[in-house]
């Protein structure tokens, strides 16, 4: 069990917390958390939109694609990449990744290594 191990990971959720095709907000470790179950597989990325801080536990969830309610950038949540940018008017600026975090489940437990 050991020789899995990288990092620390900490308890996010419970398994039953977040049903499949769902998202919900977290906090561990001062992290805010975005946790996505997608066909019974769970995903953790920073709950906190790299544009302007929107809160994408609001927004929308389209498959693997989560879009942020402020200004509806999207992003992957299984890789974190920015899948359309942010739209201000009439720019289009752009943003980094979502932040990835490593996942495992154990018996009920969602963790992730939050760092
Ligand atoms: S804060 Fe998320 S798109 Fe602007």
């Amino acid at each position: 069990m050991v020789s899995d191990m990288v990092g620390s990971y900490l308890k996010v959720c419970g398994r039953g917390d977040v049903g499949v095709g769902q998202m919900k907000s977290f906090t561990v470790g001062g992290k805010q958390l975005l946790v996505v179950n997608i066909d019974g597989n769970y995903y953790v990325v920073s709950n906190v939109c790299t544009h302007a801080g929107g809160d994408l536990s609001k927004g929308r969830l389209d498959g693997n694609v989560v879009e942020c309610p402020r200004h509806h950038a999207r992003f992957d949540v299984i890789t974190g990449k920015v899948v359309s940018k942010p739209k201000v008017g009439f720019l289009r600026p752009d943003i980094k990744d979502l932040k990835v975090y490593q996942v495992k489940v154990v018996d009920d437990d969602v963790m992730a290594v939050v760092e």
